[in-house]
């Protein structure tokens, strides 16, 4: 006859205490079926995560420093190309791909995460719509990690409202000549390479904007100022200034007009990487809460054996692995070959980067006094996790997105 379980709260405290040490340390990880190769990668980052970007995080967050010694390990270990074709220098993956290292390195630091995958965001739309030999002039440097990319669309007056940009390109002799100011764009002033979406015919609304690759020194392209960030500071802001900046025909990704379109289609493809940062974040924030309940002792066992301190990890467990179920779930949706996956790109956004506010507030919440204190990570996790919801498109505006493509199906009865 079985014993039934002792319900002492000591030893069901300790019981508690096993179950969050061995889903945390991924004994009782879920299957996600990864492959051997992303098995692989997401070890990699998470060793460099450990080993190189830990040790550094307070330092580079405080000195709002871009972490280029990270970037560089990042490029020797070939993982800025996982989501390039092996034909440019890559290693074949896809989003998912992406994905796996940007949790990796969230989970240590959002501000080098997004450092990585802001790259990937400035390279989509050449991948997605270069021609050969604009493939070949710039993937296999970027695959290397031998230069950075960015993506620029938002402006002062276009931020939800992207489509309202002012930079124009006004067709000259042989290119385009670029004029305006594009915001708060990441890596800005340390990319080498920069996507920018510009008017080509302003008249024409979102029909009329096209995209054009821009490297870093083309006369006439200069970057205002670095701004000041609540969280993610080791990442780079910058404005970049357009003055009468020529940039050759060659140089125009897709076809004349279809800027906006082609945009709008490349953050239905990186919305799932924001979510792995927002992912990656949350998970931080729940080990680093796991491990604190159980060390910290207050009325004379740790807490963790409250049943208050319990239940909200529970939820913060539920809520990450939910995230990263939906979050790899799209990811793997896109690699297929998916056609459409706006609403289902948006939902994995919006869930993963709610869920990382929560996380990383009841996580504070948890640490109690010294977790608003410096000295601790849930303060720059709970700083950096406030981004997620805002970038990238806004919680509220993907909501409305994702509203639109349910007003647009029909209903089970029909
Ligand atoms: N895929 C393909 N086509 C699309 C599309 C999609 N997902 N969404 C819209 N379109 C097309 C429409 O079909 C329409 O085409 P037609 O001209 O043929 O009709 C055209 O684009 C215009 O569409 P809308 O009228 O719906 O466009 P809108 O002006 O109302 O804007 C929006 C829609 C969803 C609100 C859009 O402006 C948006 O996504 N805003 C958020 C902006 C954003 O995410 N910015 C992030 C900047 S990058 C960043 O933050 C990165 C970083 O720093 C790390």
């Amino acid at each position: 006859m079985s014993r039934p379980i002792n319900l002492d709260s000591k030893y069901l405290a300790l019981l508690i205490m096993n179950y969050f040490l061995k889903c945390t340390r991924g004994r009782y990880a879920l299957e996600y079926f990864l492959t051997e190769q992303q098995k692989e990668i997401k070890a990699l980052t998470r060793t460099i995560a450990e080993e190189k970007v830990l040790p550094v995080r307070a330092e580079l967050d405080e000195k709002e420093e871009f972490p280029w010694e990270i970037m560089k390990i990042l490029a020797d270990t070939d993982l800025f190309g996982v989501y390039i074709p092996g034909e440019y220098g890559g290693l074949g993956g896809g989003v998912l791909d992406l994905c796996l290292v940007v949790e990796e390195l969230s989970r240590v630091c959002s501000g080098v995460a997004v450092s990585y995958a802001a790259s990937a965001l400035g390279t989509f739309t050449l991948l997605e719509y270069g021609t050969e030999e604009q493939k070949r002039k710039y993937l296999p440097d970027i695959a290397l990690g031998k230069r950075l990319s960015a993506f620029a669309l938002t402006e002062a007056t276009a931020g939800s409202d992207a489509s309202a940009i002012k930079t124009t390109a006004t067709r000259t002799g042989g290119g385009y000549i670029l004029n305006g100011t594009k915001q708060f764009i990441t890596n800005g002033g340390e990319a080498e390479l920069y996507t920018v979406i510009a008017l080509t015919a302003k008249e024409k609304g979102p029909r009329g904007a096209s995209a054009f690759l821009v490297e870093k020194g083309t006369p006439g392209f200069s970057f205002g100022r670095k701004e000041k960030k609540l969280g993610i500071r080791a990442s780079a802001t910058r404005e970049l200034v357009f003055e009468d900046c020529l940039v050759s025909e060659e140089n125009m990704i897709g076809r004349d007009g279809m800027g906006f379109i082609m945009t709008m289609r490349l953050l239905d493809r990186s919305r799932p990487g924001l979510g792995a940062q927002a992912l990656g974040l949350a998970q931080g924030a729940l080990e680093a809460a796991v491990d604190y309940a159980r060390k910290r002792i207050q009325f004379g066992h740790p807490i963790i054996a409250q049943q208050a301190v319990q239940l909200m990890l529970a939820d913060m467990a539920i809520e990450v692995e939910a995230a990263r179920a939906l979050v790899y779930a799209i990811a793997r949706t896109i690699d297929s070959g998916a056609k459409n996956f706006t609403q289902e790109s948006a939902m994995a956004k919006v869930f993963a980067s709610d869920t990382a506010m929560k996380v990383t507030t009841d996580a504070m919440q948890i640490f109690g006094g010294v977790g608003y204190m410096r000295d601790y990570p849930i303060e720059k996790m709970f700083r950096d996790a406030k981004i997620t919801q805002i970038y990238e498109g806004t919680n509220q505006v993907l909501r409305t997105a994702i509203a639109f493509e349910l007003r647009k199906k029909k209903g089970m009865q029909d």
